[in-house]
Parts: structure tokens; C-alpha cells; sequence
């Protein structure tokens, strides 16, 4: 009796034992996703990324990694992501974006630039991450579009009065006067407008803050049909206008096609405070203390953002 209640008092613990771990382990695989099971749900955050295969975009993997990530190669017809034709500059991406993803679309989508440090970036350091990382997407979500830049320094108050500015194109080639001079934005936005927008009235101004940099709500991407995509998509494929203009008519566009007032441009402190909850700055209405110098140059000097303009050691804390 002893010596089998002694056998029967070690096995059974053993059995329990082993019982549990086994499960433990099933269940841990389980919830690592060993056993993939569920159809991925739509992804809540994804940054679209224009890229020209020179551009090193490997920040936007190392330090936005719980982000979905579509980067195009706008002139490398092998990427895994790329565009009919390399024309009409980072639009003819996020376009193409639009139009392929149009069922599949993240909840917020931000539409970005390849280059994370660039002069237009709304940081004291010119670093696009640094705006990312402090992005607010139920805030994005609440406004169903917003600018990446909350300075009004370029595009606000008012860049287009499209019906004053117009100016005829010559016959000889577009994007060209009579006179052999070559048109701006303004100029050729009120005609480019009605091309894409049939039966809308082109607006007396135009005002956002400038680069086409964004991000937009799923809602508002779909409060207009996939074919809309299509055919500004289209229009920028078959324009002959060069790049530089058609680009920019979008970065005047955007703003409207996604629903906003002609004129988008919110008081800078509401803009940093609700998109990047930086809510203790002293600003006017245009722009907040430190936030965004105009750069003298459009290209940073080498070594930034360690190096400054004049080679002097700048103190930069963010990753690298
Ligand atoms: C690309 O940038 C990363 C930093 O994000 C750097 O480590 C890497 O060396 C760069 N690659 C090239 C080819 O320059
Ligand atoms: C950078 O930091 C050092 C040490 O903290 C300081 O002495 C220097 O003034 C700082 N430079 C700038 C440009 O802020």
C-alpha cells in the first residue's frame, strides 16, 4: 500500500505538470502568431512614401517600425512599389496610392517626401521623424485632412488667386507664353483646375501650407470614388506640362480634393497643438517661437543635423 501510493503520489503531479507546460507553450505560440489563423485586420497608421531610387529611405524602417510602410520608387520600374510613369513628381505616387489601395486604405494614411531631413519640414531640426513620431492620428481622424506643416510661412495666408493670376499659354509649347516665358503655378492653376474638376468653378484664392506633405482619414480618401483618383491620375499622365508645374498644381489640390475650404490655414498654435500636442508654445497666428526658420538655402549643409550652416557643431538628441 505504502510503496504504490508513494508511485501514484509522484506520477500524477509529473502528468499535471507536463499538462500545463504544454499548454503554456501552445497558447504562448499561439499568441506570437506561430499558428496564423484571422485574416490581418486593415492597418490603423501607414506612411506612402515618393521615392527616387537614389534616396535612402531605411529610417522610415529602423524608426517607424510599428508603421505600415508603402515606399515607391518612382523610377525603378522592378520595385515592389512603383508608378505607371515618372511624371508629375511625388502626385503621380499618391495617386497611384489611392487608386491601388483604394479598398484596403489604413485608417490614417500619411503621404510623405523620401528625404527625412528637408528644408520644408515643420521641426526646429528639419526632421520629418521627429514630426511623425509626435503625430496625432485621432486628430487626423477628427479633421479628415491635415497639412504636415503648421507654419504659415508658404502657401498661407493665400499663394493662388487663380482668376487674377491666370496667364495664357503660348501656342508654341505649353507651360510657355507667347512670349517665350515660362509660366508659374499661379498662372496656369485656374485652367489646370477645371481639367480635374469639371463643372466646379476654380476658387478666387487658393492658401495651404506648402511641400505636399500629408496625412487623411480613410473616410475622407473614400468621400470621393476611386474613378476621381483615376482621372486626376490621367490628367497628370497625359498633361504636357513639365513636372515642376503639374506636381505643384496638387500641392495647391489636395486640400480641395479632400474637402476643405479653398483657403486651409488654421492658426499655427491650434495646428502644433492638436496634430503634434505640442501645446506650450508662444506663437502668432503664422508661427510659434523656434518651431520653423525659413532656411536660407533649400539644401542643408553636409553633416546636418550634427553640422549647422556655418560648420558649427549643432547638439542633436534625436536617433541617427
Ligand atoms: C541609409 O541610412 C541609414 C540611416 O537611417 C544608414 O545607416 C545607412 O548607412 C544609409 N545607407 C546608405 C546606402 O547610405
Ligand atoms: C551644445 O551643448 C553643449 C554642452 O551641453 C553646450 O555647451 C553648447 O552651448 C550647446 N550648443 C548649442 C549650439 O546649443
Amino acid at each position: 500500500m505504502l510503496v504504490r501510493s508513494g508511485v501514484r503520489g509522484s506520477v500524477v503531479p509529473i502528468v499535471v505538470l507536463l499538462l500545463c507546460s504544454w499548454l503554456l507553450v501552445f497558447r504562448g505560440h499561439r499568441q506570437w502568431g506561430w499558428f496564423p489563423s484571422v485574416e490581418p485586420p486593415l492597418p490603423s497608421v501607414e506612411i506612402v512614401v515618393a521615392s527616387r531610387s537614389t534616396e535612402n529611405t531605411s529610417w522610415v524602417h529602423e524608426y517607424l517600425p510599428g508603421w505600415f510602410r508603402s515606399i515607391y520608387v518612382v523610377d525603378d520600374p522592378s520595385a515592389k512599389l512603383t508608378v505607371p510613369q515618372n511624371k508629375g513628381r511625388e502626385a503621380m505616387v499618391y495617386l497611384t496610392h489611392i487608386i491601388n489601395s483604394y479598398d484596403t486604405l489604413a485608417e490614417t494614411t500619411v503621404f510623405v517626401h523620401a528625404s527625412r531631413f528637408a528644408w520644408h519640414n515643420d521641426d526646429p531640426d528639419y526632421d520629418a521623424l521627429s514630426t511623425l513620431r509626435n503625430l496625432k492620428p485621432d486628430y487626423v481622424q477628427a479633421s479628415g485632412y491635415v497639412n504636415l506643416r503648421c507654419v504659415q510661412i508658404l502657401g498661407c495666408p493665400v499663394e493662388i488667386r487663380p482668376h487674377d493670376d491666370a496667364a495664357t499659354q503660348g501656342e508654341r509649347a505649353p507651360g510657355i507664353s507667347n512670349s517665350g516665358r515660362p509660366l508659374t503655378t499661379k498662372e496656369i492653376y485656374k485652367q489646370a483646375f477645371e481639367e480635374l474638376m469639371p463643372g466646379v468653378d476654380a476658387p478666387k484664392k487658393v492658401g495651404v501650407s506648402c511641400c505636399s506633405q500629408f496625412a487623411v482619414s480613410r473616410e475622407t480618401v473614400r468621400s470621393r470614388p476611386r474613378k476621381d483618383y483615376t482621372r486626376y491620375r490621367k490628367w497628370l499622365l497625359e498633361t504636357p506640362l513639365q513636372d515642376d508645374l503639374s506636381g505643384r498644381v496638387f500641392e495647391y489640390m489636395w486640400h480641395i480634393i479632400f474637402g476643405k475650404e479653398a483657403v486651409f490655414c488654421p492658426s499655427a498654435a491650434e495646428c502644433y497643438c492638436k496634430l503634434f500636442g505640442l501645446c506650450d508654445l508662444r506663437c502668432d497666428e503664422m508661427q510659434c517661437d523656434g518651431r520653423y526658420i525659413l532656411p536660407k538655402y533649400s539644401n542643408l549643409p553636409d553633416g546636418w543635423p550634427r553640422v549647422g550652416w556655418s560648420g558649427e557643431a549643432r547638439n542633436f538628441s534625436g536617433p541617427l
